[in-house]
């Protein structure tokens, strides 16, 4: 037989496949594997490989920041483009698969590539030699979603964007085997867990069963144990009262129950007993784990042959019943389930939801589904109704109280009205970006339970359990009526969820989104679950461009504010204004009191802001900010003598200011007087005191400032070396006011030692409250004036997490 290229004679006797990278002891079995799978899989893969190579160009010279989809609109006018491939870093080579080799022709023929400005550079790919390279075998709970290269295709050729929408659908919900599969674990769970805990329930939550399935997702089963419990404890009246031990059941040596009182016992220790059930009961789990630090502990396990993830739970009778209402919600409107998937698809794309480990700062999935839920609430007419008008249509079978919380709802969908809403799903998905693209996150409170967003100042005196964790974003739970189910989302995802919607929201009204290309270019929901350029996915992390970058956000948190100032703010109409009063003066302790930065107020021209409106109060919305000294009349920040309180460190005291209105001054307070870097620097307007009148309050306020000492360099070692010197009960809170004044004092010392004096920097402060409905949280935006060895980006980048944070303090402290 003749050798291919793929097979060698080996010195030994023998065959070598080079491209499987295995030896073969003779003729027959060479045959054999010439012909099997593996072998013809490899060659196919690598024949698609070639034909790849051979259809692509290599793409360098853009623009950082540049996405696939502008990739692919510059190259399609030479083609179809099958797929763009970008380095992992966006922004130093991409990889330009046509369908074609004559679109690569003609590709590689046009003699200049401009795009964006930029000379692109175009060039035929390297071939390279295929390689096998084993796989490591994917442990299957790990699958990923569908990537959108494999959707593209499937999406681009539906004839409307509701069509795509059921496509989406289709592509992720479980197929029968595996909703079979899910099944029989549930009755085999089931069974073995009523022989160690008779009459237990094992009812299954989340999405395996809440009509949102995908194809990788968990398997949340809720171990009721109420029965058991009762059945338990008569056992043991029986027993008492016969004057033995528990009854035959419950007694025998194997008995799990004679080992625990269920009643009495803590939630680790059923859930461990639950773990060793799993272990040494259960056929084809493995990896049994009892995870009981988590708000719901759980015991996780996976099912060995399909690598489906499971975790039981023991208290989530709350979860079971929100799984029925999204069921009913479904049941009631067939456009959620299509819009909840194409919206929890984008939100992984844009790194919006999906906590790799559970915890995380992202939306999880069922804080989307209510996020959509809501939305369609609030559509006229509206497309579902609100959980209280459910409840008002539901019987008394209907009735169910779970925790105390009022779970009623009607059970059949189809004793229900349907809704008068007609609108398709291609302009839902629209609006709801809409929604949420305006919506006022910091002021409102989502509520599924009325239908409406309820003013956060509702829940401002609020204390208790039964409260709600407010945060960046809230919404709160249909039935738990004290969980934010949000609760665990940070600042900077609620403004990436703000900025997105907004995209999302522009990107839909345009064509691209709302009609099927007719030049087979890539549209509807594809385009808008590609990734954006850097601007946005980045927005308010270090890495943002252009004018942005110099500003941070302080958020509304409630949090952070002391009781007397939420007792301020309750029921005041203009809250914001009054908050924003109160934030402006944190910040200015924090850059003066902990950082001995040097602050006198400026003035500034607005062409708006200083106007009187009707009612002779100044207007919420400036202009972009000048700073001139005889335009406005500015007024002086409100301060709390808590403020000069808070920084009770006798030795930052004495070297940086007694008062903190005292520091509106031009001289720096920092001990040593030092020069200005620069002459030409603008003056502060005025060294009066200036206040910031809650009668009249004022939405914008400027300061310039002269930074004296490098606060930012090496301040983790100075605070550790702090620590390190101070006995155990004197060292103050990690991350105190006072101990990182008493940092700043450390690294001031530490100039003074090395002989460097002078200013680092001067630059300017406008702070401004971003009203209205769209946002609530003060901006401050930072302008180096004079920076002369580039520090600037060095000081900006340890202010946007240090201000937002001490900032809150000073609230704290404020009352
Ligand atoms: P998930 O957010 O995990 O949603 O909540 P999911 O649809 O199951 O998605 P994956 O595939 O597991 O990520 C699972 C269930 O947990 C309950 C709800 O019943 C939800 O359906 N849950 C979740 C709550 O009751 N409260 C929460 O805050 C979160």
């Amino acid at each position: 037989m003749e050798l291919d290229a793929d097979t060698q004679a080996l010195a030994k006797g023998g065959f070598h496949c080079l491209l499987c990278d295995i030896n073969v002891p003779n003729q027959a079995s060479l045959e054999d594997h010439l012909k099997g799978r593996k072998h013809q899989k490899l060659r196919s893969v690598r024949d698609t490989r070639k034909t790849q190579e051979q259809h692509s160009v290599f793409v360098s010279g853009f623009q950082r920041g540049t996405t696939e989809l502008q990739l692919i609109d510059h190259f399609q006018r030479f083609g179809p483009v099958a797929s763009v491939i970008m380095d992992k870093d966006q922004g130093v080579y991409a990889i330009v698969q046509f369908n074609n080799t004559e679109s690569l022709q003609v590709a590689l023929a046009e003699p200049q590539h401009c795009m964006a400005g930029q000379r692109l550079r175009v060039k035929p790919r390297e071939t390279k030699e295929f390689k096998y390279i084993p796989k490591k075998k994917q442990d299957p709970s790990k699958q990923q979603l569908i990537s959108l290269e494999e959707l593209t295709p499937a999406l681009c050729q539906a004839d409307t964007v509701g069509e795509q929408m059921q496509r989406l659908v289709e592509l992720f919900e479980l197929s029968e085997s595996e909703r079979r599969l899910r099944e029989l674990l549930v009755s085999l769970l089931q069974e073995i867990f009523s022989e160690f805990f008779p009459e237990c329930k094992v009812l299954p939550f989340g999405s395996s069963v809440n009509s949102f399935d995908i194809h990788s997702c968990d398997l949340d089963l809720f171990l009721d144990l109420e029965n058991t419990k009762t059945f338990q404890a008569k056992a043991k009246s029986t027993a008492a009262q016969a004057g033995e031990g528990l009854s035959e059941d419950a007694q025998s040596e194997d008995s799990i129950l004679s080992d625990i009182d269920l009643e009495s016992a803590t939630s680790t220790e059923v859930l461990e007993l639950v773990a060793t059930v799993l272990q040494k009961c259960v056929p084809g789990v493995h990896k049994v784990q009892a995870v009981t630090s988590a708000r719901r502990p759980v015991v996780k396990f996976i099912h060995k042959e399909s690598g489906l993830q499971g975790d039981i739970s023991i208290n989530n009778r709350l979860a079971v019943r929100n799984t029925r209402f999204l069921q009913l919600c479904c049941s009631l409107d067939e456009r959620l389930r299509p819009l909840v998937y194409a919206v929890r698809y984008w939100a992984k794309q844009k790194q919006l939801a999906g906590n790799p480990c559970g915890g995380g700062p992202l939306l999880n999935n069922y804080a989307l589904t209510l996020l959509v839920i809501f939305f369609l609430q609030n559509r006229q007419p509206p497309v579902l109704p609100s959980v209280n008008h459910l409840k008002s249509l539901a019987g008394e079978e209907d009735r169910c109280i779970i925790d105390d919380w009022d779970c009623t709802f009607p059970c059949d969908s189809l004793t229900l009205p349907a809704s008068e809403n007609t609108e398709h799903l291609c302009t839902l998905l629209s609006e709801f970006y809409n929604f949420y693209g305006q919506f006022d996150f910091a002021g409102a409170v989502i509520s599924p339970r009325d239908g409406r967003a309820l003013p956060i100042t509702d829940f401002l005196n609020s204390e208790g359990d039964r409260n709600p964790r407010l945060g960046p974003l809230n919404i709160l739970d249909p039935f738990e009526l004290c969980h934010n189910v949000a609760g665990n989302l940070n600042e900077r995802t609620e403004q990436r969820l703000r900025r997105q919607c907004q995209e999302a929201a522009k990107y839909c009204r345009s064509l691209q989104y709302q009609r099927k290309s007719t030049k087979g270019k890539v549209w509807g929901l594809v385009r808008l679950f590609h990734q954006q350029g850097g601007s946005v996915a980045s927005h308010g992390q270090s890495g943002e461009a252009g004018a942005d970058r110099m500003i941070i956000g302080i958020p509304f948190k409630l949090n952070a504010l002391s009781g007397d100032t939420r007792k301020q703010l309750q029921g005041s109409g203009d809250f914001r204004q009054l908050w924003f009063s109160e934030v402006c003066g944190a910040m200015l302790c924090v850059l003066e009191n902990v950082l001995q930065i040097s602050c006198s107020p400026v003035k500034r021209v607005s062409e708006e802001g200083t106007k009187p409106n009707a009612s002779g109060e100044q207007s919420s919305h400036l202009s972009e900010t000048s700073f001139n000294e005889n335009e406005t009349k500015s007024q002086e920040l409100k301060r709390k003598p808590g403020f000069q309180e808070a920084n009770n460190n006798e030795d930052v005291h004495s070297k940086v200011i007694d008062s903190p209105i005292a520091s509106l001054q031009d001289e720096p307070q920092s001990g040593v007087k030092r020069p200005r870097l620069s002459e030409e620097t603008p003056q502060p307007s005025s060294s009066k005191k200036q206040r910031l009148d809650p009668a009249h309050p004022q939405a914008a306020v400027g300061w310039q400032c002269t930074l004296w000492h490098k606060v930012w360099a090496g301040r983790r070692k100075v605070r550790r070396d702090l620590l390190k010197g101070l006995k155990e009960d004197s060292r103050p809170d990690g991350g105190s006011i006072e101990l990182e004044s008493k940092v700043t004092e450390a690294i001031a010392q530490q100039e003074k030692e090395a002989k460097v004096s002078g200013a680092v920097l001067e630059f300017t402060l406008h702070a401004e409250v971003v009203g209205g409905t769209e946002d609530t949280r003060t901006l401050a935006k930072f302008t180096p004036l004079v920076d002369g060895s580039n520090l600037f980006q060095d000081f900006f980048h340890f202010l946007e997490s240090f201000l937002p944070r001490m900032t809150g303090k000073f609230l704290e402290k404020s009352g």
